[in-house]
């Protein structure tokens, strides 16, 4: 289906990634997961995002269920969200509400690069304070989200003020454009009637040349929303964000109120292809049907585009599934007591772990144990059994040894523990290096001298290549 793709295993390291930094900035500022259905009344949308927005009118997938109610596949986040607000009376506990979300929206959009119809955000909404301290925080907060990711952005601030200001500024927008129409793509030519706001953040070229000479909305604050948006850019100036003045985006939604932003990646000088975006929607409480005014202020970041820029910038995410220690067994026995080793292990410790118990072949287990980039395998068969002892195998220099059934606990953590202080080389006390001559890693040729309580650092081809006596 056009615009909906699979997110396949090997790529989910980075939507992990992205999610797992979400949560960690929702928790460090006190907001908490919320999970709204996927399929909401389509008035929480018409309503609340506007009737006249691409979003509603152009994009939103809505149908009628076997009951007869028209339902939507959500668009967007924030609706949803201020939908269970009133309808969970969370207006009756300490304001504000802060929440965050994680999940797919829908919206029936022209497939381009960094649209899709089926794509992932990731949001924080804080609902019931109007001070503007809040306001830069969620700025902060977005702005955070990509600074943890590697992903170096800017930020595009502007405020459309309250509706009182903005019926002013639409109007001076409309006379200004009226006598240019001619010059104006087709959907402007009809915004200039339905929403004259949108034609300043249109990216078609005609457009963009227009908005140059176009009345700017800062001209038309009220004091309140003046003094609102003098304050919340202090905040920035205060945290040193890098934050640019825009007064040209309106964004696409019509419950914005005074603050409004956008993150654009630094090398993105269009804000096409924009990583997030948010803003204050005092007014979207009441719309929804709740009783009390209700100041709120939010923010979504496009997950789908995000992940498309760790891509490109080939920045390392931590890996998923990295198992430490492979257990491999040869013969039925050894099958049998390896599988009973690996579920107490995985019960007891906190050891990463891999096998292939569904194998027979000790070569086809090592080839996977290699691939899967494991630091041990311990090998059992029928002779290690008949002697209470396993062999583990160093899989970096090759080198195998023989230790008892019983230590395997205490040898793992004591190797995970060298290797997490020294990485390789393996570093090896003195000591044991005479146990270490078996048929795979002999490697006491290559020490002159063995003494007593000396660490040898030996390299991952098994040759010394540095001796440190204490
Ligand atoms: P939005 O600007 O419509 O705002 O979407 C937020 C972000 O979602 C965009 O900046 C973009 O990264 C991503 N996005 C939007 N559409 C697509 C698409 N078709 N394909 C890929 N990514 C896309 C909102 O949705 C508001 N709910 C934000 C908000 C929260 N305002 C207040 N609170």
């Amino acid at each position: 289906m056009t615009g909906m793709r699979d997110i396949l295993p090997q790529d989910q390291k980075h939507w992990e990634a992205v999610r797992s930094v979400a949560k960690k900035i929702a928790n460090s500022y006190g907001y908490q997961r919320i999970d709204t259905p996927i399929l909401e009344d389509v008035n929480v949308f018409v309503r609340g995002v506007g009737k006249q927005t691409d979003i509603v009118a152009k994009e939103m997938y809505s149908f009628t269920d076997q009951g007869g109610d028209i339902l939507a596949l959500r668009p967007e986040g924030t609706a949803a969200v201020v939908r269970s607000y009133i309808q969970h009376g969370m207006f009756n506990q300490t304001q504000p509400i802060k929440m965050f979300y994680i999940g797919p929206m829908f919206r029936h959009e022209k497939p381009q690069s960094g649209r899709y119809r089926q794509l992932y955000q990731l949001g924080y909404e804080a609902i019931g304070e109007i001070n503007p301290a809040l306001d830069a925080q969620l700025i902060l907060m977005g702005y955070n989200s990509l600074d943890e990711l590697g992903i170096e952005s800017t930020i595009t601030v502007n405020s459309i003020g309250c509706p009182d200001c903005r019926n002013e500024y639409k109007k001076a927008l409309v006379k200004y454009y009226r006598g240019k129409s001619k010059l104006l793509c087709e959907d402007c030519k009809r915004r200039i009637g339905s929403n004259p706001l949108r034609l300043l953040d249109c990216k078609e070229d005609g457009c963009q040349n227009l908005k140059d000479e176009a009345p700017q909305i800062l001209d038309y604050l009220d004091d309140g929303c003046k003094d609102h948006f003098m304050k919340v850019v202090e905040y920035l100036d205060e945290l040193d964000l890098p934050y640019v003045l825009n007064p040209y985006i309106v964004r696409g939604l019509d419950y914005y109120t005074k603050t409004i932003f956008e993150y654009w990646a630094v090398d993105d000088t269009t804000g096409k292809n924009a990583l997030g975006g948010g803003g204050r929607y005092d007014g979207l409480v009441k719309v929804l049907g709740g009783r009390e005014e209700t100041p709120a202020c939010g923010l979504s970041m496009g997950m789908d585009r995000i992940v498309s820029k760790l891509r490109e910038k080939e920045i390392e995410v931590p890996e998923i599934y990295g198992p430490d220690v492979f257990i491999a067994q040869l013969g039925e026995a050894a099958k049998k007591k390896a599988m009973v080793l690996y579920e107490s292990l995985r019960k007891k410790t906190d050891f990463k772990l891999a096998q292939a118990f569904y194998k027979d072949s000790l070569k086809t287990q090592l080839e996977l144990a290699n691939k899967l980039k494991v630091k041990f395998t311990l090998i059992l068969g029928q002779k290690e059994i008949g002697e209470g002892t396993i062999l583990i195998r160093d899989m970096e220099g090759g080198v195998q040894e023989v230790i008892d059934f019983d230590k395997i606990e205490a040898e793992i953590s004591k190797r995970l523990d060298k290797y997490a202080k020294n990485g390789n080389p393996v570093m090896i006390i003195g000591e044991d290096i005479t146990a270490l001559n078996t048929e795979n890693g002999g490697i006491n040729d290559e020490i002159d001298e063995v003494k007593e309580d000396s660490k040898y650092v030996i390299d991952t081809g098994e040759d010394i290549i540095d001796i440190i006596e204490d």
